[in-house]
Order: C-alpha cells, then structure tokens, then sequence
C-alpha cells in the first residue's frame, strides 16, 4: 500500500479562548500538509483535549457542564483556524464517540495483556499541569513547573498503572538507533538524558473526579493524557488491521510544543509498541513563543488574541512573522514593533511592491498582457531553488525556507531597479523591455507557488491577478519550470497585496 504523508499537533485544552501559541503549531503543521499535498496524499490532524481536570474546573467556574462548555467553546477555536486557512483534513474532539471507543478499546487490550494493571498511586497531584510530582522536585511544597507554582494535592488511589519500566531499555535503544527522531536535537539530549535515569510507571486512572472517558467494567475514569494521546490513531481508525490506519501510521511528522515533551516521545512511543504499532517517525518539539521572555499563555495571563492580530495584520501577515521569525525549534519573542516591521519591509514593500510595480508596468506598456518571453538568465540561475525550498520545508526549517524564495524576490527588484523598464520604453527596445516584463510576471508566478503553503490567502489573488486559475497547487516538478507562464495571458491589477501599515 502506498504511504501517505501524515502530520499532527497537539490537541489543545479548551478550557479557556484560543491564543496565539496555539495558532502557531497549528499554522506549521499547515504548511507542512500544504506542501505535502502538492507531491501526493497527506492528512492533517488537529482538534482539542477535552476531558481532565482542567476543562472540569472551567466549566464548573461558568456555571455549565463539561459538556456544554466544550460545546460552546469549539466555534471559537475552529472559527480561529478557518481565519487562519488551516487546511486541517479531521479536527478530533476526545468527547467524540469514535475516540472514546478507541480508548477503551485500547485500554481493553492493554489490561489483557497486562501492560495496564491495578496499583496503588500515592503522591503529590498539580491540577493545572495534571501531573503528578515527585517529593523532591516541589518547589517550597508547591507545583515546581515554573509557570505555575501553585499548591499541589496529596492524591491516594487504587489506580490502573501502564508498565512504562518495562519499556525504558527499548526506548534508549530506540533514541541511540535513531537520532533524528526526536527534533530539535536539545529535546533529544534532554529525553535520553531522562532515559538514562530511568523510568517509572505511569498511573493512566483517576478516581476523584468523573469528567473523562469511563474505565471499561468502572473504577473511573482514563486519565487525560493517555486519553489524549491517542487521538493521533482514534483518528485514523486504529484498530487491527485496518487499511485506512496503515496508510497512515507511522506519523511522519507530530508537533508539539517542548514543554510536552515527555508525554510524546517516552509515554506515547511505549504504549505504541504494546499496541504492536511503531513509533512515530519524527516528534519535533518547538521552542516557544514569548513576550518580555516569558512564554505566552494562559497560566501567566500574557495571551495574545491571534483574532485581533488577524485584524490588523491579515491572517498570512500573522502566519508568515510567526514562521520567519524565530529559527523552528528555538523559542523567539513576540512583539508588535517586530511583526509590524516585517510586515512593511518584506510584506508590504519587498513582495507587494514588485507584484505592484510588475502588474502596473504591464498595464501601462502591454495592455496587461504577458509578454513572448526572450533571453533570460533567471531560468538557470534559479533552476535549483524549488527543490532546495521543498528540501528545506520538509526539514522543517521555515525560516531558511523563505529566505531562499526571497532570493528570488530580491533579484526580481533588483532587476527592476538596474534594468529601468520605463527607459526600455522610452528608448522603444521593445525586445528587452518584453524579455524583461515576461521574466518578472513568470518570477511572480513561481513566488506563488512556493509561497502557497505559508501564505495560502494572499498568494490566490496573486494567482488570479496573474490571469491564472487551476495550476497554484500542483507538483512543483511539473509548475516551477521557468517559462509556465503562456505569452498573452491577460493580467489584472488591483488592490496592494499588502497595504502598507501606518505605524505609530
Ligand atoms: N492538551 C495538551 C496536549 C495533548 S496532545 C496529545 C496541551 N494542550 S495546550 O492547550 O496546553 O496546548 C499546548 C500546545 O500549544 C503546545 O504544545 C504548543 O504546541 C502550543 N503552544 C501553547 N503556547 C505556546 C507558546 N507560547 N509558544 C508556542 N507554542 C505554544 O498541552
């Protein structure tokens, strides 16, 4: 069977609005999927962890079920990708029936064969984080997670454990057969790190509250994370032998943010392998997004609302600061001054303009018509860069990414500025002003493409603008070879692209 591409984020609590962190794993794991399609099937996963402690507590704050708050806060959150264009192909809610099934289904099977078995579980439980603590890692008696340091509980129960200690050997051997699997290679060091002094088993029961999925034969509920976790196959129908799930599994790529990390490359790897399922191929654990180097969040009450950034900077302003800023992997700083410039200087002048520029140029010497191409030297000199840009989209360096597609932008302008069109028309060199005029519309036609994935809205009124309608989306070997572009395609200008920003 042929594999798909298969790319996930984590599932977000939804016990409070969305906020930019969220947005951003959401918009990368985006661009994944959208350059994965243009080379063949791929699946993008998304949705949001609803059982636990957490959601409970915030329901219960406003009055409603858990049920209910969900339930009222999902169109916020999908509203929020859909402004996003997040092309997402399933958005998995842990309430749903289809993956409640799964979770018992798998738990069952876990119990049988005894990975999952009755233990006691004493010690130190921080609901906020839904984590349990050792003694010695509290910090003044208190939650030693450094965005929260509130009071934990002291927690005794008869809980259902997953034999985690069981899998340390296998896991180590796993990281040192594998060392690319966990990305940045800081998350890698830090889990192997973590390996080495090993690992315990993991209580997956909780019995002091209700809201979670229901333990086959009772005895409370699933705990959250174990239920969360297996959204990634729930979704794809995991079961025996299911063809759907096996054109899926392994996950290509699973996002996360660094701070859960554990969880997925130490837990979930583990209760794959019981499952007789293979660890995902590559877990990448991105840096945060901070403000006054902080991480952004909903613990410290710094959120941003991606909603009124969308507002002022476009949803593919927003999309392309967040995946040009900061190198993917390492945490970067968040501020308007930062986003506002690189909006005017890249967005608005470098791209917008020379879009502009190039459409007002054919308007007034071409009646907006693409010229007959003639001698160039883009072809050769930028006959490598789509499949460097692909190379480096599917190592998941955004930043460089982009920065080779401005290599083309930049020499696009500069060809403008050297080569002085509006004197090619003046001195009535038709030959080279055409040559000229075709290599700039063509570039642009290639900028769209590349650009499609990070800026999906902006880059479709290119297109139609360039006087192109299917085409914006396809194979990159079959597109991106330099003169695509026909001679008398009728082009149309309109409004900036990116109208510049007023700043204060
Ligand atoms: N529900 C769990 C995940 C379960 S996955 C099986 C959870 N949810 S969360 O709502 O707290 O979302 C955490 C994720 O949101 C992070 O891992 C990261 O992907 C994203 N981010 C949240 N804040 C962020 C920043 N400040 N910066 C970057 N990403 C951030 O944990």
């Amino acid at each position: 069977m042929t594999r798909a591409y298969y790319v996930t984020t984590p599932i977000y609590y939804i016990n409070g609005d969305p906020h930019i962190g969220h947005a951003y794993t959401t918009i990368v794991a985006d661009v994944l999927a959208r350059t994965a399609r243009t080379r063949g099937d791929a699946f993008f996963l998304t949705g949001t962890d609803e059982h636990g402690q957490k959601v409970a507590d915030a329901a219960s704050a406003a009055g409603l079920s858990p049920q209910e708050w969900c339930d009222r806060l999902i169109p916020k959150w999908q509203n929020l990708f859909a402004r996003f264009d997040i092309s997402y192909d399933d958005f998995i809610r842990t309430t749903q029936l289809r993956h409640e099934l799964v979770v018992q289904r798998v738990f069952e099977r876990l119990r049988e064969t005894g990975d999952v078995y009755l233990g006691k579980y004493e010690g130190w439980y921080c609901s906020n984080d839904e984590t349990f603590w050792l003694e010695s890692k509290l910090v003044n008696g208190r939650c030693p997670n450094p965005e929260c340091g509130r009071e934990v509980q002291w927690l005794s129960e008869d809980d259902w454990f997953f034999r985690l200690s069981k899998y340390r050997d296998r896991l180590l051997q796993h990281f040192l057969d594998n060392p690319h699997w966990v990305r940045p290679r800081s998350a890698y060091n830090e889990m192997v790190a973590m390996l080495r002094e090993g690992l315990e088993d993991f209580s997956i029961s909780r019995s002091s509250f209700d809201w979670g999925v229901p333990i086959p034969g009772g005895g409370g509920v699933i705990y959250v994370w174990f239920d969360a976790l297996l959204n990634y196959i729930s979704a794809i129908d995991w079961s025996r032998d299911d063809p759907r799930f096996h054109r899926y599994w392994p996950a290509s790529v699973q996002l996360i943010g660094k701070e859960i990390m554990r969880f997925h490359t130490l837990v979930w790897p583990a209760v794959l392998w019981a499952l007789g399922e293979e660890a995902p191929k590559l877990v990448f654990a991105h840096g945060w997004i901070t403000l006054d180097g902080q991480k952004i969040g909903k613990s410290l009450g710094n959120a941003i609302d991606p909603f009124e950034l969308i507002e002022r900077f476009g949803s593919d302003g927003v999309r392309y600061f967040l995946l040009r800023e900061g190198h993917f992997g390492s945490d970067f700083s968040y501020s308007e001054a930062k986003i506002a410039q690189r909006y005017n200087d890249e967005l608005a002048n470098d791209l917008g303009n020379l879009f502009r520029r190039t459409l007002s140029m054919l308007e007034r010497y071409r009646n907006s018509l693409v010229p007959q191409p003639g001698d160039s030297v883009f072809p050769e000199r930028f006959a490598e860069l789509p499949s460097r840009v692909q190379e480096l989209i599917a190592d998941l360096r955004f930043r460089d990414a982009l920065e080779a597609i401005w290599e083309l932008v930049t020499a696009l302008n500069r060809a403008i500025d050297e080569r002085k069109p509006w004197e090619l028309y003046k001195a009535g060199d038709v030959r080279a002003l055409d040559a000229l005029l075709y290599d700039l519309c063509e570039g642009l036609r290639w900028l769209a493409v590349m650009l499609a994935p990070f800026l999906p809205e902006r880059t479709a009124i290119m297109w139609r603008q360039l006087g192109l309608e299917s085409g914006l989306h396809d194979d990159w070997r079959e597109t991106l070879v330099w003169g695509g572009l026909a001679a008398d395609t009728q082009t149309s200008l309109g409004d900036a692209l990116f109208p510049r920003l007023e700043l204060a």
